[in-house]
């Protein structure tokens, strides 16, 4: 498949917003603030936000209803890869094109603008997205579950601990739920049931993290803005180290034509945001 294209007109729409965010409301923080956007504005491809944009636009909403949430899920994001580069986690160096955070400041600041970044988030939710409040509080709690210990960070445990829960499940948990969370937490928020969803959100998380498993093996630090190889060094376990390179890419096709289907079920007159970006995600390179 060519290089799929990308809603970059969402993307636009994001990145306005995450530039217009300052956290700091008088008290001498600027320095945590300074460090918290150097990460966040490094120029990441937004996949999560674009996806909450491109949920709200397949229902039929203007896609600025949602921003507040779309960027709190980015600010999330952001913190998990803060967090996830450290000394003690996978110890990388570089981060979207940049010495990651504890190196360009220090490790002490990197932890402490990643707690800010999550706490930021939900504030921003709470003060700045509009809708009604019971929609908007099915929205937050499900964030709150999609990051939390049946979540991102129990995936980022079982990662770490390499607890031998089957790989699909650590995928699932470490890099799917957030994911899922960008497309299900728009439908929340519409006070709609996410149910019929699940089958995309859950196979999309994966086909996304396998394919960064192939990328850290094939790619380039230039190309990827983070180091190659890092999953080899430190002996993860991962799609490539499972099943082998080849097979990871025949699960990969697997993984893209399963979630393009449950896509088309879940959405019967067609999401075309939503579609682009389920190809981008297969075929990235970065
Ligand atoms: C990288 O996510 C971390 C994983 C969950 C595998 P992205 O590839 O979306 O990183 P950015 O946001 O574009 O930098
Ligand atoms: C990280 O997975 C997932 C989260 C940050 C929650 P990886 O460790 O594979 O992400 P990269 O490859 O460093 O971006
Ligand atoms: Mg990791
Ligand atoms: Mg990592
Ligand atoms: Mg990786």
């Amino acid at each position: 498949m060519a290089d799929a294209r990308y809603p970059d007109d969402l993307r636009a729409l994001v990145e306005a917003e995450l530039h217009a965010l300052r956290f700091v409301d008088g008290t001498p923080t600027d320095g945590l603030e300074e460090a918290m956007r150097y990460s966040l504005l490094a120029g990441g491809k937004r996949i999560r936000p674009v996806l909450a944009l491109a949920t709200a636009r397949a229902l039929g909403r203007d896609a600025r209803d949602v921003l507040p949430l779309a960027c709190a899920i980015e600010l999330i994001h952001t913190y998990s890869l803060i967090h996830d580069d450290l000394p003690a986690m996978d110890d990388d160096d570089l981060r979207r094109g940049r010495p990651t955070l504890h190196r360009a400041y220090r490790e002490d600041v990197a932890i402490l603008a990643g707690d800010a970044l999550y706490a930021e988030a939900f504030r921003h939710v709470l003060t700045r997205q509009s809708g009604d409040p019971a929609h908007v509080m099915a929205a937050l709690a499900h964030l709150a579950t999609a990051t939390g210990v049946n979540g991102m960070v129990g995936g980022q445990w079982m990662d770490v601990a390499a607890e031998h829960a089957d790989l699909r499940r650590l995928h699932a948990l470490k890099t799917g739920r957030l994911i899922g969370a960008s497309v299900e937490c728009v439908l929340l928020l519409d006070g709609r049931d996410p149910a019929p969803w699940e089958p995309f959100t859950a196979e999309l998380g994966v086909l996304f993290q396998i394919v960064d498993d192939i990328l850290d093996v094939v790619g380039t630090d230039d190309a990827l803005g983070k180091p190659q190889g890092s999953d080899a060094r430190h002996g993860k376990r991962t799609y490539v180290s499972e099943f082998g390179l080849e097979q990871a890419r025949t699960m990969a096709e697997a993984s893209h034509r399963t979630a393009r289907a449950a896509l088309a079920a879940a959405a019967p007159d067609g999401a075309p945001e939503l579609e682009q970006i389920t190809d981008f995600i297969f075929t990235r390179t970065s």
